[in-house]
């Protein structure tokens, strides 16, 4: 027997698309044991009405939300709502064709979470306005890091594992419910197919800017949780700080310049790279671990592994020290400084995958 389906559909004001929407639905899913259960935020023109007729005929569930809260919390409410193992959410409009179903359902018996996708082979953006193109392209490539695996970041056609979903950790805002769910659920495994976006036969568009701004401070949201760079980044700049002027005290120390290192010729400016930066390692494991990756786990032998990865990225920031004095003849401190830039993305992503990772929800 088929694992049943629930499709979570949010509308606003879509009247005149439901039924043929339903039709198309019970076609496409003939062999599968389904339910739709719709998301109305108080439509003006009886969508909610209409949608309620059609549960005489079909497996479909009405809920209406009397103060219009948007289309991301429509569908987590509607999470609410529904008993299926696996969840389909799509538009209303027709835009989103009900006959991609049978392939999403497919992929969804070998991954966690399916994006019906208009930029993955097959899949197109049909025709758009230049303007509607530009907007959904920058936005796509603006969530890149966050879901690189996938190709229409945008799409609000997707579906999932009920069980790889805690609705909990969601954060509804704006519309990308989508790309909310991916970053937010930790989804292990995910895969796209195909569909062509059709132009709205009835209706119109919701997108504002009102939308957009919500998607850019979902997107900061995303970042700072996915990412905590905000955090490694203050705790990489105190760092930075103190190795800084740690070595500006320790290169004009008298007592250095007696030693023989101060010869011409000779890299005298090394050996107090080496002890500010360790002493600058050793305070940002210890921030690090207090608060950017607070929550997460630490690998065993955690300190071990940060001050290995801090004297490897170091033994390479030396190895720029050295080039960019004695070859790009920078003077040592500013070029300390642009060394230690360098290799902040490298300890960045080892720390985060190598020292700490994030606690699976699974
Ligand atoms: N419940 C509820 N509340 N539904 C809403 C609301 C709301 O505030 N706003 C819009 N909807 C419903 C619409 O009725 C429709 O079913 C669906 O959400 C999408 O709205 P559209 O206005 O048709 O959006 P679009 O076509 O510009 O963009 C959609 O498709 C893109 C491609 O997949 C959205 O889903 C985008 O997120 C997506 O990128
Ligand atoms: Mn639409």
């Amino acid at each position: 027997m088929d694992k049943t389906v629930s499709i979570i559909i949010p509308t606003y004001n879509e009247r005149d698309n439901i039924t043929p929407l339903v039709e198309r639905i019970h076609r496409s899913l003939s062999s599968h044991n389904y339910e739709i259960v719709f998301v109305d935020d108080n439509s003006k023109d009886g969508t909610a009405e209409l949608a309620k007729t059609l549960c005489s005929k079909y497996t479909v569930k009405v809920v209406v939300r009397k103060d219009k809260r948007g289309l991301a919390s429509a569908v987590v409410d509607g999470l609410t709502h529904v008993s299926g193992e696996v969840v389909v959410v799509m538009d209303a409009d027709l835009q989103h064709p009900p006959e991609a179903l049978p392939n999403m359902l497919k992929a969804l018996e070998s991954y966690d979470f399916v994006v019906a996708s208009r930029y993955c082979k097959g899949g197109s953006p049909g025709k758009w306005t230049l303007p509607r193109r530009l907007v959904s392209l920058v936005a796509n490539l603006l969530a890149l890091p966050l879901a690189p695996r996938v190709k229409d970041r945008m799409s609000g056609f997707f579906g999932f594992r009920r069980v790889a979903v805690d609705p909990a950790l969601l954060n509804p805002l704006g519309w990308k419910i989508g790309l909310e769910i991916m970053v937010r659920s930790h989804v292990s495994s995910v895969t796209e197919v195909p569909y062509i976006f059709v132009a709205r036969a009835h209706g119109s568009s919701k997108l504002s800017k009102r939308i957009i701004w919500q998607y850019l401070q979902q997107l900061v949201r995303l970042y700072f949780d996915k990412f905590r760079i905000m955090n490694f980044m203050v705790v990489g700049g105190i760092g930075y700080v103190i190795n800084i002027s740690l070595y500006s005290l320790l290169t004009l120390l008298p007592l250095l310049k007696a030693f023989e290192f101060s010869q011409v010729g000779k890299p005298y400016y090394l050996p107090p790279f080496v002890v500010s930066s360790l002493i600058a390692i050793t305070s940002n494991y210890l921030m690090n671990r207090a608060w950017t990756f607070k929550g997460w786990v630490e690998h065993q032998r955690g300190f071990g592994r940060y001050m290995s990865m801090g004297i490897g990225t170091l033994l390479l920031d030396l190895g720029f020290l050295y080039l960019l004095v004695n070859y790009g003849k920078l003077a040592p401190v500013p070029a300390a400084a642009l060394a230690i830039l360098v290799v902040f993305i490298i300890r960045y992503v080892i720390a985060r995958r190598w020292v700490w990772s994030e606690i699976s929800t699974k």
